[in-house]
């Protein structure tokens, strides 16, 4: 296999780190291996496959260089400046801001459901938000097989959702302390606020998960609603999902469809309390579904609990399979 020159941009953060990781378990073929943050921590070192690298600071000139894929997960803003100066020297971008995700000439990707989208890069991709990426692969098969009329999200998300801040507001408000991330309190809370608020009085959280569900499933005028919440968990989105099919389903096969998915474990055993948790799923690549049943309030409609590690499947690991399926059409 072809080995790539690759390029961590924000490799101190929270999905940066875990960028390291997953890279390592999933030994991707890399010849050089740089690792790229701000000033302030420039010069300070991580460990990648037992080797130590210095952090270097993100500039204009980080890609005169050759690197062939760069992982960026440091804010839109740098996103927004460094990505195309990656890109002009023909390095492939795979971006987890929500920078680029809504450009038209950028491929919004989740590996399990539109790789070919892949194909028409330009030198960026962007990575889905990290609620939207567990319900794609959930809802892939299901519209495939069913076609989706509408969907109804409501998500219950974990404070590393908001990077290293978030996760120390929770730590830091169990103790007591006042939050410095959050506009209020999120140890013992529940926030329905993630993200800005917009003028239509949804959040940008709710608005991203609209808009990048039409553009991942290719349906630009599907019926998508969504309530994102903050909720005092450290590692894992849960997330309910209310959906309404164009056609009648059988609920043994609909479970059928998505145990026969990619990249989906089932957990659906009510009986013996088995169900998707947030506890369970952290720490591991699959999206975890659970308590399917019918909607009986609509002709043909089912509820669905869909659980995944948002800095892992939500993040990192989706954007490393992204590199992966690049590398391996590299050949
Ligand atoms: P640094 O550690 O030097 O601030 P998180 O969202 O988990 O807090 O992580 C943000 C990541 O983005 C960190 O690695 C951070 O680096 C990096 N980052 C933030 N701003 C910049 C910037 N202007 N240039 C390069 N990296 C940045």
């Amino acid at each position: 296999m072809k080995k790539v020159n690759l390029a961590v941009v924000g490799a101190t953060g929270m999905v940066g780190r875990t960028f390291l990781k997953v890279l390592e378990e999933r030994q991707l073929p890399i010849e050089n291996f740089y690792v790229m943050a701000s000033a302030r921590s420039a010069g300070s070192t991580l460990t990648f496959n037992g080797k130590e690298y210095v952090v270097e600071e993100l500039t204009e000139h980080s890609f005169d260089k050759p690197i062939d894929i760069a992982l960026f997960s440091a804010g839109g803003s740098t996103s927004a400046k460094f990505a195309p100066i990656a890109a002009e020297h023909g390095c492939i971008v795979i971006d987890n801001s929500a920078q680029w995700r809504m450009d038209p000439e950028v491929p919004l990707v989740v590996p399990e459901v539109n790789p070919e989208d892949i194909e028409w890069n330009k030198g960026i991709i962007a990575n889905p938000n990290c609620s939207t990426i567990q319900a794609m692969v959930a809802l892939k098969p299901l519209d495939d097989k069913y076609k989706i009329k509408r969907v109804v999200y409501s998500t219950y998300q974990a404070v590393s959702g908001a990077g290293v801040a978030g996760w120390n507001d929770l730590e830091n408000g169990l103790k007591g302390e006042a939050p410095k991330k959050f506009p209020h309190p999120i140890a013992n809370n529940c926030l329905p606020h993630i993200d800005v608020f917009m003028d239509n009085r949804y959040t940008k959280e709710e608005m991203k998960m609209i808009w990048e569900t039409r553009k991942i499933l290719h349906h630009d005028d599907l019926k998508v609603t969504a309530t994102t919440v903050r909720v005092p968990v450290f590692d894992s989105h849960s997330e309910s999902i209310n959906v309404e099919f164009e056609n009648p389903f059988d609920l043994d096969e609909l479970i059928d469809v998505l145990r026969n998915a990619p990249g989906i474990v089932i957990e659906d055993d009510p009986e013996n309390n088995v169900y998707p948790l947030a506890l369970n799923a952290a720490g591991h690549d699959e999206v975890y579904v659970g308590r399917i049943r019918r909607d009986e309030s609509v002709e043909n409609g089912v509820n669905l609990w869909v659980v995944a590690d948002n800095i892992r499947k939500g993040a990192a690991t989706n954007a490393v399979q992204i590199a992966q399926e690049i590398i391996s059409k590299m050949q």
